[in-house]
């Protein structure tokens, strides 16, 4: 077993400047990534399990029965690198059709990031597993060494990049390009639009499973900056605005009140928001000029039910 675990500390100044410039913003919003603490993470796998939100479950039944074509389009294979790679779950798939040599995982939750890497290290024997505890959004240039030469697949699965705005999607697709080199591929997964009433479904859960993942940033908040922020005092407030095309996901404060946040006072308006998440939804035409705007070229597509998965190179 290869296994090894490199660590690039998101400084807790990143979330203290995040927080306290977004808090100080007009409107107020704090970056999705800072969702994924501990628990967030656990929210993101119960949402994942919840019967309106079929992202997750679409994508793997797309993945599992086109595998083979999947398979084929990409051809031999020496890296594949995932960025977000969380549990490293999804990649198992791709593992076992594409025998590369090496996987490397890289995700800003290190510790968890590094127990899942060393699972998925014990049952590859031939595969060589680097983890990559980092945000990549702010250090992704400094894996590149830590690549191995060869055709390398950069996946990207499961509408993450729907999460940045269309500018910000087009800047990171085109990091990854210089990441896969030449010869390069990008296998990418994204939600589709469908019927705004399924979307709005999807961030509104009956059991409340995507409210509690929202109003937990305030509770991590509250631990990790020494805020005051009372989660009964705000409303989850998720839904579909066609005209751009995305969900937009928002905190609205129930009432007038004044928060501490790392010894700096917020006043919130009754009804004011704190905006938490985009997440976009694509024709795949339109994501594939997106992707061209990077440098990629769309060389394969899968669809399934209001799910698509694009390979470029
Ligand atoms: C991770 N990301 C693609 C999810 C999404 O659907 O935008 C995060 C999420 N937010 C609320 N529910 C799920």
């Amino acid at each position: 077993m290869a296994f090894t675990f490199q660590d690039f500390p998101v400084a807790a100044d990143d979330l203290r400047s995040d927080v306290l410039g977004g808090l100080a913003a007009c409107p107020k919003s704090i970056p999705p990534k800072y969702f994924y603490d501990e628990t967030g993470c656990r929210l993101f796998e119960a949402i994942c399990a919840q019967p309106e939100y079929a992202l997750c479950r679409t994508e793997r039944t797309l993945m599992a029965s086109r595998l083979p074509d999947i398979a084929a389009a990409v051809g031999p294979l020496d890296c594949i690198v995932e960025p977000g790679a969380g549990e490293c779950r999804k990649v198992r798939l791709l593992l076992d059709a594409l025998h590369p040599t090496h996987l490397v995982v890289l995700d800003i939750a290190g510790a968890p990031l590094a127990a899942a890497a060393q699972t998925l290290a014990r049952a590859y024997p031939q595969l060589a597993v680097t983890a990559l505890g980092m945000d990549f959004l702010r250090d992704l240039e400094a894996a590149a060494p830590c690549l191995p030469p060869g055709r390398r697949l950069i996946y990207y699965p499961g509408s993450s990049i729907g999460n940045f705005p269309p500018d910000t999607a087009t800047a990171l697709l085109a990091r990854f390009r210089q990441l896969a080199g030449a010869d390069g591929h990008l296998l990418i997964g994204f939600d589709l639009k469908k019927d705004p009433l399924l979307l709005h479904a999807a961030y509104n859960d009956a059991a409340g499973i995507t409210a509690a993942f929202n109003l937990n940033l305030l509770e991590r908040l509250n631990r990790e900056l020494d805020a005051d922020f009372d989660p009964a005092r705000f409303r989850h407030y998720a839904f579909y605005n066609p005209v751009a095309g995305r969900i937009e996901m928002h905190l609205v404060s129930l009432a007038a009140q004044t928060v501490s946040v790392a010894g700096r006072r917020f006043h919130f308006a009754l009804g004011e928001t704190l905006h938490t998440e985009h997440s976009y939804k694509f024709r795949r035409d339109e994501f594939s000029t997106i992707a061209g705007n990077a440098g990629w070229k769309l060389a394969d597509e899968w669809e399934q039910e209001g799910f698509a998965v694009q390979l470029y190179g």
